[in-house]
């Protein structure tokens, strides 16, 4: 694309060199750095260090106190702010609901209170499972607000993924709804979260937003209702002023085990992260609408629709609903609704829509728009250019932003808030400033620019993960003993000789479906816990629209026979132990799985096999396994996929 200039003050630079200067200082001294960007935050105490960094773990800022949910609301109601409006919510029906600074404050304040009286105690930790409704920001906010611990659950998350997870932290509060909405059909949530309270001992009690007005059990004693609690609570609690890195959330996230990670993520660090990186990269602005589409179930909602808007006073839509209910220009008509000006979503949403054709966004002005941005997975360069000319009409900047759970925020991504690199469709451009990455071979060498490696970084960074929750040797093992001394992403990545980085999706054995992560093994699980299986093995296949989709291949216990029927229960089974997000697309029955000598399944040649392609050379393998078993199992599924059976 040409250096071209843009609307609203924003030009492409022609040279990349402020940027790039920018970028080299911040990581010549990186302290430094970093020590400038923590006193854009209000701090109750200054820090004593900027960094101790005992590898791998960091502490941030440390002796500083702060506070996340006086950051993001109480700063802001001492000032003229406290008229702006935060919230902009919607629903699919065309429900609507705003909120000023000043009612969120009220409602933090408030709902901080009810925890209180539920004895929450800085360091507990209260769980959420919510639909997109203001409410939930608004627990978060409350549980930071008292020095507790969040750990939101995606609401698409099946009942028994709630329980693992409160299980896991120990949750003392489970914060719900009675019910949420998608494409027109009731979730009922309080009935599943029921079900999960059921086996989670340590929840004493749960509060229940009536959101969908229906009927539901509540338990004497154990259930409340939001509402009512509100209106028993004070109108005023301190924020307590919390050391830097003392945890502001646990959020899972699916690795390569059966079992999810818990990220845990400080209070300074990660706030000083999020409130620079998301400047940076969205140049937000007081007059700017904000409008990311993700859940607040995932990082994305936790970094860049709670903490990083709400501590710089952004103005924020929130739409709780699907792109294309009822009409596939739902998004178009909320944009130009709210004059939306910066708007973000994911890959997968930008290909489905692009698939319903382009007469649907023409039909709106989408003038407001200033800023695009993506993130989640590889945007292919047909979904970058579809989103740059008929949503942005060619004059909006695309923010690809690549980042991940762990590094809690931003980490390669277009920087138009410092200076707009010129874009190329595909690539999230340079690392931000403070971000020291760098691509690796095998051995953990710098590659070629061209030469496709692993993503690293080399030195830490304020967002970055505390530790996994109790569990710091799997932190250890998981990210940092890969090429020992620098983080290990999992991402393949390539650097062009511009510098610009190309991620290519994971290295390891995590799906990206639709934007959402999921591991194989968590599929794996899922899969043989169900009785006539006795052995499974999923993969990722790519999908035009979702990025991948699921292929699960099953050994079927001795005694049952691979039915349609069978397949629709296996389907079901997964869909129903960890949520629809991981619903297979394709099943296979099979008598053998191709295996190294260790028991370990080689998806590289069960994804040849989907990918009609050749088995490819085995000599490599020949340590690995036998080559004649992998080559027999081979052909058996080749004849299993091509009668699509
Ligand atoms: O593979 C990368 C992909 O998403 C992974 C992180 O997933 P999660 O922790 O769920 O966080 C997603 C939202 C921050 C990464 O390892 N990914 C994320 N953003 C991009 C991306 N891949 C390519 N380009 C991106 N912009």
């Amino acid at each position: 694309m040409e250096s071209s200039s843009l609307p609203f003050g924003k030009k492409f630079s022609p040279t990349t060199k402020k940027y790039r200067e920018f970028h080299r200082k911040s990581i010549t001294d990186t302290e430094g750095f970093w020590d400038r960007e923590a006193r854009r935050l209000e701090w109750f105490r200054p820090w004593d260090k900027v960094l101790e960094w005992e590898p791998p773990f960091a502490r941030w800022f440390v002796g500083g106190l702060l506070n996340a949910s006086y950051l993001c609301v109480d700063r802001h109601v001492k000032t003229w702010r406290r008229s702006k409006v935060a919230l902009y919510w919607e629903d699919e029906a065309g429900n609507a609901r705003t909120w000023s600074y000043s009612q969120l404050y009220a409602e933090v304040n408030r709902f901080a209170s009810v925890l209180r009286k539920l004895n929450v105690r800085k360091g507990d930790r209260v769980a959420m499972y919510m639909p997109l409704i203001p409410e939930l920001p608004i627990t978060m906010l409350a549980t930071a607000r008292i020095g507790a611990i969040h750990t939101v659950v995606f609401s698409g998350f099946s009942a028994q993924a709630l329980a693992d997870r409160i299980n896991s932290t120990q949750a003392k509060v489970l914060v719900t709804a009675d019910g949420g909405f998608r494409r027109g059909k009731l979730i009922p949530l309080k009935e599943k979260a029921d079900v999960a309270i059921e086996r989670t001992p340590s929840v004493e009690s749960a509060v229940v937003v009536n959101r969908a007005n229906i009927d539901i059990d509540m338990k004497d004693g154990r259930d409340f209702w939001y509402h009512e609690q509100l209106k028993k609570a004070e109108s005023y609690v301190e924020p307590l002023p919390i050391e830097s890195n003392d945890p502001l959330y646990i959020l899972y996230t699916s690795g390569t085990t059966g079992k999810p990670k818990g990220i845990v993520h400080s209070t300074g660090g990660y706030m000083v992260f999020n409130h620079s990186a998301y400047k940076w990269a969205f140049d937000i602005r007081d007059e700017s609408v904000y409008w990311c589409t993700a859940d607040i179930g995932w990082v994305t909602g936790h970094s860049s629709i709670v903490y990083a808007p709400l501590s710089h006073a952004a103005t924020l839509v929130l739409y709780e609903g699907t792109p294309d209910y009822p009409n596939p220009d739902r998004w178009w008509e909320i944009i130009d609704k709210y004059g939306v000006t910066i708007f973000y979503t994911s890959p997968t949403a930008i290909r489905m829509l692009m698939r319903y054709g382009e007469e649907w966004p023409k039909k709106h002005s989408l003038s407001s728009l200033e800023t695009l941005g993506t993130v989640g997975e590889p945007i292919n360069p047909e979904a970058w250019s579809w989103y740059y000319k008929n949503i942005g009409k060619e004059r909006c900047p695309i923010v690809d932003t690549w980042w991940q759970t762990e590094t809690g925020g931003f980490m390669i991504s277009p920087a138009p808030g410092i200076e707009l690199v010129p874009l190329k469709p595909g690539s999230a451009t340079l690392p931000l400033p403070g971000i020291d990455a760098e691509v690796v071979d095998e051995k953990g060498k710098p590659v070629l620019s061209g030469v496709k490696g692993h993503l690293v970084i080399k030195k830490p960074w304020p967002g970055m993960l505390m530790t996994l929750y109790q569990d710091p040797k799997r932190y250890k093992e998981a990210y940092w003993s890969r090429f020992p001394g620098v983080f290990y992403t999992g991402d393949y990545a390539i650097r062009d000789t511009d510098g610009y980085l190309w991620l290519l999706g994971r290295a390891d054995e995590v799906l990206k479906v639709a934007g959402h992560r999921i591991g194989t093994m968590e599929l794996e699980s899922a899969a043989v816990s169900y009785p006539a299986v006795s052995e499974a093995a999923a993969i990722g296949k790519p999908h035009e629209v979702k990025g991948e989709s699921i292929v699960v291949f099953a050994i079927l216990r001795k005694g049952h026979e691979p039915t349609d029927k069978l397949k629709k229960e296996l389907r079901e089974h997964v869909r129903k132990v960890i949520g629809p997000v991981a619903t297979p697309q394709e099943i296979y029955f099979v008598n053998s799985l191709p295996k190294t000598r260790s028991g370990k399944i080689m998806r590289r040649v069960l994804k040849s096999v989907l990918m009609g392609k050749s088995i490819g050379d085995l000599s490599t393998l020949e340590d690995e396994a036998s080559v004649k078993e992998v080559k027999k199992a081979y052909e058996e599924l080749k004849k299993l996929v091509k009668a699509g059976s």
